[in-house]
């Protein structure tokens, strides 16, 4: 048989072949089979080395034209092969255009985060710039260069959890007062909100993992009254009607004088009960005046430089917005408890 007898029967086997195919995959296979790289054709045509010019141009033409009805007949079954299948499909799916939708459902913020956005807004209407910190950070910044000093007294008071290499998780967003006084040049107003961690016995106010807003103001002639204005902007801003506060001394090693600022509990009215430990009040607002010793260790004179300084708990402030009885709902997931939001 003649090479150009050969490619004609090659044709008319092949495309007898690729017309029995019965899905892309196989149609691909038995492609291959003739006009792949180690394909019929392709083993044909690597006999034409040995032939004259004349004829390797009239059995390469041919050899061309082959391969190219041999495609034309490949993308014919590939169609059909499609309309087979959506054919299929339509006949034995059924498809209800009448069905009602189901219902999207669509998450929301979380409690905290929508409070944690408002106050942002609030600080930043008074030119308060954001700030950012890890969760897990040194002993220098969280304790030591806020005047703790390694064995005061006031570390148990937020015990924590300690991490390999000499590092721990935050206790409080005050951290982040460190960075910035190391970070930012005075004059300079920021506030920092973050997640913090203590080894703490948990009941209806106290979580192992909460959120805080930290503030630091720090300039010169900064005092107590700038201080206590701010906070009342805060507040009148927050809950949008009159708050009944009380102002008492706090210790923290960080600020002098230090201040508790606290809120009459709202979820008992001053009544007393598990949330305000009985007491009608709830501590919120904790913050002083920048500690002489804490600017020193950034390096800034405190005889030039002053500030002020709160940490806000936002899971309280949660609790007192919507009267909620345990903090412990707050992180739980329990979506009965989150679609109230
Ligand atoms: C501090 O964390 C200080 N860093 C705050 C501060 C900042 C003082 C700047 C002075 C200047 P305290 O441990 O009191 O302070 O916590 C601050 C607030 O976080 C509390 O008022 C409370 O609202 C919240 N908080 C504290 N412990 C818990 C807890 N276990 N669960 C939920 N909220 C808590």
């Amino acid at each position: 048989m003649s090479l150009i007898e050969e490619l004609n029967e090659l044709l008319l086997q092949a495309g007898a072949d690729i017309r029995q195919s019965v899905s892309e995959e196989d149609l691909d296979n038995r492609k291959n089979n003739y006009i792949g790289k180690k394909g019929r054709l392709t083993g044909v045509l690597k006999q034409l080395s040995s032939l004259s010019i004349e004829e390797k141009q009239t059995i390469g033409k041919r050899a061309n034209e082959i391969r190219n009805e041999l495609e034309e007949i490949v993308a014919a079954q590939r169609n059909s092969l499609k309309d087979d299948f959506y054919n299929n499909t339509l006949k034995n799916e059924f498809f209800d255009a009448l069905r009602p939708e189901k219902p999207q459902l669509s998450g929301s913020l979380h409690p905290i985060t929508k409070i944690q956005y408002e106050i942002e807004d609030i600080f930043q209407s008074m030119g308060f710039s954001l700030m950012d910190g890890p969760e897990v950070e040194t002993d220098e910044n969280n304790f030591a260069a806020l005047n703790f000093t390694e064995d005061h007294p006031a570390r148990d008071m937020q015990d924590t959890f300690y991490v390999d290499g000499g590092y721990l998780l935050r206790t409080h967003t005050s951290a982040i007062q460190a960075r910035a006084l190391r970070d930012l040049k005075p004059p300079f107003k920021i506030i920092a909100p973050g997640r913090v961690f203590r080894y703490e016995e948990v009941d209806a106010s106290h979580e192992h993992t909460f959120y805080q807003i930290e503030g630091m103001v720090v300039g010169e002639n900064i005092s107590a009254a700038n201080l206590i204005y701010t906070m009342n902007v805060l507040l009148k801003e927050i809950f949008k009607r009159d708050v009944v506060t009380r102002l008492r001394p706090g210790y923290f090693p960080f600020v002098e004088p230090g201040f508790e600022l606290d809120f009459e509990c709202m979820v008992c009215q001053g009544k007393g009960c598990p949330v305000c430990k009985q007491s009608g009040w709830v501590e919120i607002l904790p913050c002083g005046l920048v500690h002489p010793n804490v600017l020193k260790n950034a390096g800034l004179d405190p005889k030039k430089w002053s500030g002020f300084a709160f940490g806000l708990g936002l899971d309280r402030l949660v609790m007192m917005r919507y009267g909620i009885n345990d903090i412990r709902h707050i992180h739980s997931g329990n979506l009965r408890f989150l679609n109230q939001f």
